[in-house]
């Protein structure tokens, strides 16, 4: 048997053990790694290409699984003109669709190739709570595998650049934002002397507008409340400078353990974790970058799309109200509440800060100091995912009068 026919048997075997699951799993991505592991005779390209093939499958997966009963070589044939470009996919391609013309970018025309519908890769819920999400250019945005952002923790752009550019990893510097660098590689950036030396940190583009758009001003104490891993903690020292602090809180020990070794290579020392929060406080500003259904995600994590239901988008909104409201306790006369997801609904978003509004008059709205042409809402504005080829975020900024 050819290598690429091999590929193609080891790939529907890998489809047809996540097939199960696919719908139900909201981890999926660990289970594709369990995979992984388990076939010991994967090497790292290997590994690169079944993983762009299976998220290939799981992004246009309406279009993928009927076949996979009628006609498993279509199958695979339909995601190997789909899936992306890259040095791990190219001979596979080339092998299986070679005799196919080049898989255009608009989703509109791979499905009028393949006789497919584009109405179908997004659940119906998600276009009503969002319709730009199922229109040009957005669809298209969603369907096109994510890129790579760093956000630069040093001036020294040239010295990362420099690096990577030896590696064989080229980068562009975002023209809205300088210190927000792509690498335009398949690249593992965590072996490189700028991840050790803590000179960068992955963060996707959308991600690092939130609070650039909010024109946060050196100086004062904020509270991080739901900092994760810390993303945006990391980012927040950065843009407080050396006279800020900033107090991390999240309900997950293990991420806040995550978030302490990332600052440590930041660093980044005016930080303090805050398992506990206090009763009382009077920060001069608090982010809440709540607990979402991530539908702004879905390009990256495209098994999302067939686990998460307009009930759990629903009952996330609830507890982001009471999140927010929570939260805002701590906000001192006169200080900021930014209220951030990474979710394309408005029931998450502008849903959620209106009900705030209404319940708690003495926050007022402000408009985006940098709004970096993101979408306005009644409130707040939407990063859609095509504006800057990005995740999909909503942000809005409040204040305590
Ligand atoms: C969108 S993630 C935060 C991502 C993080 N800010 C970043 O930039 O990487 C939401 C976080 O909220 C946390 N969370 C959920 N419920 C919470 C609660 N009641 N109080 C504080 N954090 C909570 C989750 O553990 C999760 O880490």
């Amino acid at each position: 048997m050819s290598l690429t026919g091999s590929q193609q048997k080891i790939f529907l075997r890998l489809l047809a053990a996540l097939r199960p699951n696919w719908h139900t799993d909201t981890n999926l991505p660990a289970g594709i790694s369990e995979l992984f592991a388990a076939n010991r005779a994967f090497g790292s390209r290997d590994r690169r290409l079944y993983r762009e093939l299976i998220f290939t499958t799981l992004r246009f997966l309406p279009w993928i699984e009927p076949l996979l009963d009628t006609d498993p070589d279509r199958a695979a044939k339909a995601v190997a003109w789909l899936a992306a470009d890259l040095p791990a996919t190219r001979a596979y391609r080339a092998a299986l669709c070679g005799d196919w013309p080049v898989c255009p970018a608009a989703v509109s025309a791979k499905a009028s190739h393949l006789g497919a519908s584009p109405d179908v890769l997004l659940p119906a819920w998600l276009t009503r709570h969002c319709p730009e999400s199922a229109v040009v250019p957005n669809l298209d945005a969603l369907h096109t595998r994510a890129p790579l952002w760093l956000r630069l923790q040093t001036k020294d752009a040239a010295r990362v650049i420099a690096e990577f550019s030896a590696k064989q990893w080229p980068t562009r510097r975002s023209a809205i934002l300088p210190g927000a660098l792509e690498v335009l590689a398949e690249a593992d950036v965590t072996k490189s002397d700028a991840w050790t030396q803590g000179l960068i940190e992955v963060q996707d583009l959308g991600s690092q507008l939130i609070l650039e758009s909010a024109g946060i001003a050196p100086g004062g104490r904020w509270l991080d409340a739901c900092a994760g891993a810390g993303g945006k903690t990391l980012q927040l020292v950065a843009l407080l400078g050396p006279k800020g602090h900033v107090d991390a809180h999240d309900v997950r020990a293990s991420a806040l353990r995550e978030l302490e070794i990332r600052a440590t290579r930041a660093r980044a020392t005016t930080i303090t974790v805050l398992p506990t929060l206090p009763a009382t406080a009077n920060y001069d500003g608090v982010l809440v970058d709540a607990p979402c259904s991530g539908t702004g995600t879905w390009r990256r994590a495209p098994h999302l799309k067939w686990t998460t239901s307009a009930g759990q988008v629903s009952t996330a909104a609830e507890k982001q109200v009471a999140l927010l409201t929570q939260f805002s306790d701590l906000v001192r006369p006169g200080g900021r509440l930014i209220y951030a997801t990474c979710s394309l609904s408005r029931l998450e978003n502008e849903d959620v800060v209106t009900a705030f509004l209404a319940a708690r008059a003495e926050f007022k709205s402000e408009a985006a100091a940098r709004p970096f042409e993101a979408t306005p809402r009644s409130v707040g504005l939407a990063i859609l995912p095509a504006a800057h080829n990005t995740d999909g975020f909503y942000v809005a900024s409040l204040r305590r009068t």
